[in-house]
């Protein structure tokens, strides 16, 4: 289907229909010229390119003119004509012209080029209008997609997993409350605690950190699910990676081990990178200029390279005899720091790391335990630039270990019963694992701050836009 009245950019770009009438709509980016012809660059989001639309400025009235300026919206009618300047093969020569919009040059916020990424958090409504937002947005759709195809051409089929939940079990990390209680009249039992029967649900409820429980429930039933949704996390951690409500992708499958787990997750990062690299060639190119001049060499690196296999106690005494002096201690049983992945991504083996069999008691209590009684066949995919990008396990599906690790950290089972009915009733070995989609995007564009890789950032004290 044709886009209605009007020709995106990025179709007019490709056009060989020179001498042809089009008419086309968007955003003026600059605007410069004489008193004889005025040369704009429009955009309108469909590619990274602008169109340079040519106007004869005798042939137009003044003041409409004058309305064009950066950020205001027109639409404009014209013959297509090979461009006589360089930079775009074909430019659009203009006969009629409608503003839509007007953006006031006094206080247009982008009327200049060249913000920093920080004041561009802070117009967070208007920065998708810039070139690098536009390249990001583009790129995060693109992966989105590459997604559901590439777990659709292998037999994945896609759960939705809720949103709000009522189990806090998974451990993943504090949790966003749900209540439609009255805060200021919180009613109480005859202990004197708040009566979460009154609640809407009837019990305490929270907004999910993780779909892997419920997506467990689908791939016990269904071979070979993936979920793909919103994930809420109340940590007060401000860091370039972390978000109180990012997306993430948790494919979970019946009759795969550990290593089968590792080669999917290596597999599916490859296929996106790739994806990225053959389908946002502009947007990648622009970002390799703009902000990381290495950044298309490191995604294709990943692509051409075998992720290094690991186990977690062999990291931990590569880190020792590093000689490196890390801000937190390294010892067999710590849980590892961005600075301790990061060195062994980027400086000891210079290739993405997937690390194993975890010591259990910095992993979840899900996780399939070893026999050495001390490890679990936990997975954690480290990139550079960003370490942690996947977590995830090969799952314990024996009813007795799985109830006896549940019961020595005290988790409630009431919450889980649910849970437990799947080593009850056809168990089966079974692995998954959880890409977080932001860290995803830092990765394929470069960015270095995961605020700049959705649209409208969570983070503390941060929900303006
Ligand atoms: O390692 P995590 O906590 O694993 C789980 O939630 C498992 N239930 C996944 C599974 O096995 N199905 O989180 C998975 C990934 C991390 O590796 C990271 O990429 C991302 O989610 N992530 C975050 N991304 C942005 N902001 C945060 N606060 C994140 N916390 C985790
Ligand atoms: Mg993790």
């Amino acid at each position: 289907m044709q886009t209605p009245g009007r020709i995106r950019v990025l179709d007019i770009l490709k056009s060989k229909d020179t001498g042809k009438e089009f008419t086309v709509k968007g955003w003026v980016r600059t605007k410069r010229g004489n008193k004889n012809v005025a040369f704009v660059a429009l955009n309108d989001g469909s590619t990274i390119n602008n169109l340079q639309l040519v106007i004869d400025v005798p042939d137009f009235d003044e003041e409409l003119l004058k309305q064009i300026t950066t950020g205001s919206c027109i639409k404009a009618e014209g013959i297509l004509v090979e461009s006589k300047g360089s930079g775009q093969p074909v430019e659009m020569q203009v006969s009629a012209i409608e503003i839509y919009g007007t953006a006031n040059s006094e206080n247009y916020p982008l009327q200049k080029k060249g913000h920093t990424l920080e004041f561009l958090r802070e117009i967070a409504h208007l920065r998708p209008r810039t070139n690098t937002f536009g390249a990001v947005l583009r790129i995060r759709h693109a992966m989105a997609y590459a997604i559901h195809k590439y777990f659709n051409d292998n037999g994945f089929y896609y759960l939705h997993t809720p949103i709000i939940t009522a189990s806090d079990a998974e451990g993943a990390g504090a949790m966003f409350q749900v209540t439609t209680l009255d805060l200021d009249s919180l009613p109480r039992n005859k202990d004197n605690e708040i009566d979460y029967s009154q609640d809407f649900f009837g019990k305490h409820t929270s907004l999910t950190v993780s779909g892997q429980l419920e997506g467990e429930l689908g791939a016990l039933a269904l071979s070979q699910i993936y979920t793909f949704g919103p994930t809420f996390r109340a940590e007060n951690s401000n860091t370039p990676r972390h978000l109180a409500e990012f997306w993430m992708i948790e494919p979970e499958m019946a009759f795969y081990e550990i290593k089968e787990n590792m080669d999917l997750a290596e597999d599916f990062i490859k296929y996106l990178v790739k994806y990225a690299l053959e389908n946002c060639a502009d947007d990648l190119a622009f970002l390799n200029k703009m902000w990381d001049k290495e950044l298309l060499e490191r995604l294709q690196g990943v692509v051409d390279t075998g992720f290094v296999r690991l186990d977690y106690t062999e990291g931990v005494e590569i880190l020792q005899k590093s000689e490196v002096k890390f801000e937190y201690p390294v010892f067999w049983g710590a849980d590892l720091q961005a600075e301790h992945e990061r060195y062994l991504v980027e400086k000891h083996f210079k290739k993405p790391v997937i690390l194993t069999n975890y010591p259990k008691d910095i992993k979840a209590f899900y996780m399939k335990q070893n026999d050495d009684g001390k490890t679990v066949r936990a997975m954690d995919v480290l990139f550079p630039a960003i370490g942690e990008i996947i977590g995830g396990s090969q799952r314990e599906e024996n009813f007795d270990k799985l109830k006896a690790r549940i019961d020595e950290l005290k988790i409630p089972v009431k919450d889980l019963w649910w849970y437990l009915d799947t080593r009850r009733f056809g168990t089966a070995p079974h692995s998954g694992f959880g890409l977080g989609f932001e860290r995803l995007l830092l990765f394929v564009t470069g960015m270095t701050n995961i605020r700049d890789v959705i649209p409208f950032a969570r983070t503390p004290k941060n929900a303006e836009f």
